[in-house]
């Protein structure tokens, strides 16, 4: 059996010889050296290659940092793990930034180290067997020019999430196409809790692997029962600021090529990340509700959008519609100067069930009136012809002014 080979990096040496000891009960790693500072950690992996160096961040001579950095030049293969202390953040994500591959809090458990060990060691693997791969022609698939969907709104809690999430099931559940779904909510994403996954791997993690390629992003995705792929966002909201809007756009640029469907749930606010999603999405679905701070802020960000001439990508929506809120479908298009596509019924007692028990209520409530309204959504993107046919205001154009777009944002 191959073991996997490990440098230790410290310039303490009890704490070396600790982790040397937690190592010992691994059957499929061995500590091949240790080293008490950057330098001589240099020196000692160009000589044994290991596969893996784990770097403390505070030493003396040359911080793990620094080392890290020098070492993904002058030795790529070995994967370094950073050992930090809780506080180390700002560290933390400079050492991201120079190459490290994970990082683990101390104090850590034999079990933790070695599990971080692993799942590094084979990542590596894997990236090295598709860069291998790429000589060797693979079977083609499909070429796909997927529709990249935006979920947006500039107030919270006006039911993105729980659209984009139930019309990406429906639109995978069927086996025909291939749907991604991205949770850009950076900070508090809760597309995974929606759907009952556990992420193991977010899109932070994804931006810190700088690898963009199709093969790669794969291994950061779940898959629900429905068939749909999903990729979380971020498990804690300090790791936000890991993932940049540029990454974002090289992530959609290449995931466009390999779906069907992309639907991205954004946060409610312009913002860098969001611009992103929006300027690259082939439709923006604004979520809306029959309420008076909800239209106000619907008004302005329809006002944005027509600055930026996205006017016609945009799908209007009023989630939790019904006459009990005193206001009419017709009213609000009038209110809004714009055509309302989609209507989704409030039904507070079958979502508060299906988010609870986390399965989306297009599955768990079908028959629901709410499930239609996604069912309705659906069809427009799988029959657009027949829905434009049906409701010509879908091919509409609307043309209102852009006050406030200067002024806010400086575009
Ligand atoms: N049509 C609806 N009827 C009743 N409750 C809804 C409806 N749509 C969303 N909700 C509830 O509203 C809350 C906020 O929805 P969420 O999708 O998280 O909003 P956002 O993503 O825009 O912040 C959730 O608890 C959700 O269950
Ligand atoms: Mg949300």
């Amino acid at each position: 059996m191959k073991r996997i080979k490990v440098l230790i990096v410290d310039d303490i040496a009890d704490t070396r010889e600790s982790i040397r000891r937690l190592l010992e009960f691994e059957a499929d790693m061995e500590v091949v050296g240790e080293a008490g500072g950057g330098s001589e950690a240099l020196r000692q992996a160009e000589k044994l290659h290991p596969d893996i160096a784990l770097m403390d961040i505070n030493m003396p001579e040359m911080d793990g940092i620094r080392t890290t950095e020098l070492l993904a030049l002058r030795v790529p293969a070995t994967a370094v793990i950073i050992m930090s202390v809780q506080g180390e953040q700002a560290y933390l994500r400079r050492a991201m930034m120079a190459g490290a591959r994970e990082y683990i809090v101390k104090p850590f458990s034999g079990d933790e180290l070695a599990s971080a060990i692993s799942h590094v060691y084979e990542r590596e693997q894997q990236k090295k067997e598709v860069l291998g791969a790429a000589h060797t022609p693979a079977v083609p698939e499909r070429p796909r020019d997927g529709k990249i969907l935006s979920f947006f709104s500039t107030k919270g809690g006006v039911g993105k999430t729980t659209l984009a999430t139930n019309l990406a099931v429906e639109l995978a559940a069927g086996g025909k196409l291939q749907v991604l779904l991205i949770d850009l909510n950076l900070q508090f994403g809760d597309v995974a809790v929606f759907l009952n996954l556990v992420p193991k791997r977010t899109i932070a993690d994804l931006a810190q692997s700088g690898s963009f390629v199709y093969e790669d992003i794969k291994s950061y995705l779940l898959t629900h029962s429905s068939g749909l792929q999903i990729l979380a966002a971020p498990t804690r909201p300090e790791y936000a600021e890991f993932v940049t809007a540029e990454q974002v756009e090289k992530i959609l640029h290449e995931v466009k090529a390999h779906y069907d469907i992309v639907i991205c749930d954004n946060v409610s606010r312009f913002e860098e990340i969001s611009l992103a999603s929006l300027d690259l999405a082939d439709q923006i679905w604004i979520v809306t509700a029959m309420d008076m701070p909800t239209l106000k802020n619907t008004k302005l960000s329809l006002e944005v959008l027509e600055g930026l001439h996205y006017s016609d990508k945009v799908r209007l929506t009023i989630n939790r519609s019904g006459r009990e809120m005193g206001m009419e479908t017709k009213d609000v298009a009038k209110s809004l100067g714009f055509p309302i596509h989609f209507e989704v019924a409030s039904d507070g007692k079958t979502l508060v069930s299906a988010v609870n028990e986390g399965i989306p209520f297009i599955r768990s409530h079908p028959q629901s009136k709410a499930a239609d309204g996604i069912r309705q959504m659906a069809k427009a993107l799988t029959e657009p012809d027949l829905e434009a046919e049906k409701n010509p205001a879908h091919k509409e154009t609307h043309r209102f002014q852009s006050r406030m777009i200067r002024k806010v944002f400086g575009f």
